[in-house]
């Protein structure tokens, strides 16, 4: 979109080219122009040469030339329209508004504007509509609510091949524009069909507030997870943010960077409405920029899978070079935001965002997040919580300062607290500090193995289990000693006992351990949760001691099993009576 060339005479007949370029060369006379050490190459005599008459410059040595705007452009290292935009600002001109668009243009971008609206509107008015039941639902079940999916414009693509195309051609738009607008794709017989179908549909709202493109997902089938618009002439990817509308108005000083449209509509629902997201490509320069105008901070807070903590990386130092300060926030236990907090709530995203100074806070707060502090009830809940948690705590100082500052939250008596934690600390929860603490985390860490065909029974079982394992895999005395305190039949899970079953036969024969023959002969999905379990491992001061309160644990939850054991065998056969019909 080109600024009118009469503006542009009109800025480099103003701006005096000697003028300009003397800010930053000394120039001296010379003949009919001047000369000076060239700013584009090393050199000790003058071959750079300014010509007030022509209004050029030149280079006789590296050949670098053009006019004021290109000379400001290499300079200052600038684009063209914000070189223009600052010699205009040197010289008290105004640059025209909408980038100077020919009225041709311009009104082609109106059209274009006014049909992505018609079209957010229709895709809307479909997922109200009967026919949009399943996507209505679709989105209910992931936990939005209607008012989100009002403020957010979220719609339904019917899954005929032209209803939008023929509601918009009603409406008096055309093919061509309705394919230019990335809402219609060409057929090999010159006809068009619908780009989206049945998907859910996520308008792009640029900070203006117009429409610019959509997202649309799969509710299920085959096709693309998500199908986005590509570059329109309303819409340049590279340059816009999803929900940017929103941010934009955020008084937080910061944004919120997800990967996904769902994060971010989970996250404003959730109550940061400072949350935006690149369009299914990563970061660029110009979305930083774009952020940088409104905030100095940014939060990343990408899926926590590999891909995602690469593209971390990246964008840090995008964003720096942007000028903002960033901070990456890692999600414990979930696969990305939306996920976190429809697992765990608002409170506990906001304790993740704001983290509090060491890590017993860290940890107390996530305690408390699971209890709703005013209900009498709960809230001795959680005093009792906290207490069994602070007890672990090693230093003494800092057990007492923990304690005043639960007191202190609950307005509880500082003695009351005090003498609540004495009590844990007496009864022995400091014995049983790994426990408590995997305990105090399992909000934000899911025990259970992603693969449904491993779910644990007996979880609590389960998760001794994987702690014996990670300590016995790593040492074969420790191992030994398992081996004469506990047999495989003793464990609640099958693919648990399996592997502590392969690790005693290896150290039998071969006296020693290694985790990845373990490995070895078990299923994909096995070994990536072992994988998970081994690698969760933090470690021990005394790892013997853990060792035999993980048994004890397990032999516990075996006893109950078993005296349970007729009840829960008339369980599981009528159940699978059930299910066979
Ligand atoms: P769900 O929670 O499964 O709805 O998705 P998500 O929000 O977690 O998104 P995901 O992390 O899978 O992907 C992040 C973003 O990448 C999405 O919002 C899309 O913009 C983009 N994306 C994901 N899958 C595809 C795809 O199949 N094709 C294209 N072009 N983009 C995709
Ligand atoms: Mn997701």
């Amino acid at each position: 979109m080109p600024l009118p060339q009469s503006f542009l005479d009109e800025l480099i007949y103003r701006c005096d080219i000697v003028e300009v370029i003397s800010r930053y060369v000394s120039l001296k006379k010379s003949g009919s122009g001047y000369v000076g050490l060239c700013p584009f190459h090393n050199e000790k005599t003058p071959s750079f040469s300014v010509s007030g008459d022509k209004q050029f410059f030149h280079c006789f040595g590296c050949g670098e030339g053009g006019n004021v705007i290109t000379f400001i452009m290499k300079e200052e290292n600038l684009p063209f329209m914000d070189a223009v935009k600052m010699l205009a600002d040197m010289y008290g001109m105004t640059v025209p508004e909408d980038d100077g668009d020919t009225d041709a243009a311009r009104r082609r971008r109106e059209r274009l504007l006014s049909l992505n609206k018609e079209a957010a509107r229709f895709f809307h008015s479909c997922l109200t509509a009967a026919e949009g039941r399943e996507a209505l639902e679709y989105l209910l079940g992931r936990g939005l609510s209607k008012k989100t999916i009002i403020s957010f414009g979220l719609g339904y693509a019917p899954a005929d091949w032209d209803r939008l195309s023929s509601a918009m051609l009603k409406k008096g738009y055309t093919k061509y524009e309705l394919e230019e607008a990335w809402l219609a794709r060409k057929n090999r017989s010159g006809g068009i069909y619908d780009a989206f179908r049945d998907r859910v549909m996520f308008p792009i709202i640029d900070i203006r507030g117009n429409v610019i493109a959509c997202g649309g997902r799969v509710m299920k089938g085959d096709g693309p997870k998500y199908l986005n618009s590509g570059d329109t002439p309303v819409f340049n990817k590279s340059r816009n943010l999803f929900a940017m509308n929103f941010a934009k108005k955020t008084k937080s000083g910061r944004m919120i960077l997800a990967e996904g449209y769902m994060d971010v509509i989970a996250l404003h629902q959730a109550g940061f409405d400072y949350a935006v997201a690149s369009l299914g490509t990563a970061l660029t320069a110009d979305q930083c920029k774009l952020m940088s105008r409104y905030v100095k901070e940014a939060v990343i807070c990408y899926d926590s899978d590999n891909a995602g903590q690469k593209a971390a990386q990246k964008a840090i130092d995008l964003l720096n070079s942007a000028g903002m300060e960033v901070k990456v926030l890692h999600i414990p236990g979930a696969k990305d935001p939306d996920e976190f907090i429809k697992k765990n709530g608002r409170e506990a995203f906001a304790l993740l965002l704001d983290k509090p100074q060491s890590d017993s806070e860290y940890r107390l707060a996530v305690i408390k997040s699971k209890y709703a502090l005013d209900i009498d009830a709960q809230k001795i809940e959680y005093l009792k919580a906290a207490a069994n948690y602070i007890a672990t705590v090693s230093s003494p100082v800092e057990r007492e300062i923990l304690s005043h500052m639960v007191a202190q939250e609950t307005g509880v008596a500082a003695a009351s607290m005090a003498a609540e934690v004495k009590r844990a600390f007496i009864s022995g929860a400091r014995r049983e500090k790994k426990k408590t603490e995997s305990e105090a985390m399992r909000p934000v860490r899911n025990i259970q193995p992603k693969e449904n065909s491993l779910r644990y029974q007996n979880p609590r079982s389960a998760v001794c289990e994987e702690k014996l394992l990670s300590i016995i895999l790593e040492d074969s005395d420790l191992l030994h000693k398992a081996g004469e305190m506990i047999s495989p039949q003793e464990f609640s899970s099958e693919y648990l006992a399996r592997i502590f079953e392969k690790a005693l036969a290896m150290e039998q024969s071969e006296h020693e351990i290694r985790p990845a023959a373990v490995m070895a002969g078990l299923e994909d999905a096995e070994a990536r949760h072992l994988t998970a379990i081994l690698s969760e491992k933090v470690p021990s001061h005394d790892p013997l001691a853990e060792m035999t309160d993980y048994i004890r644990v397990i032999k516990a939850e075996k006893a109950k099993d078993n005296s349970q054991g007729d009840d829960r065998l008339k369980e599981i056969l009528s159940r699978k009576r059930e299910r066979e019909g």
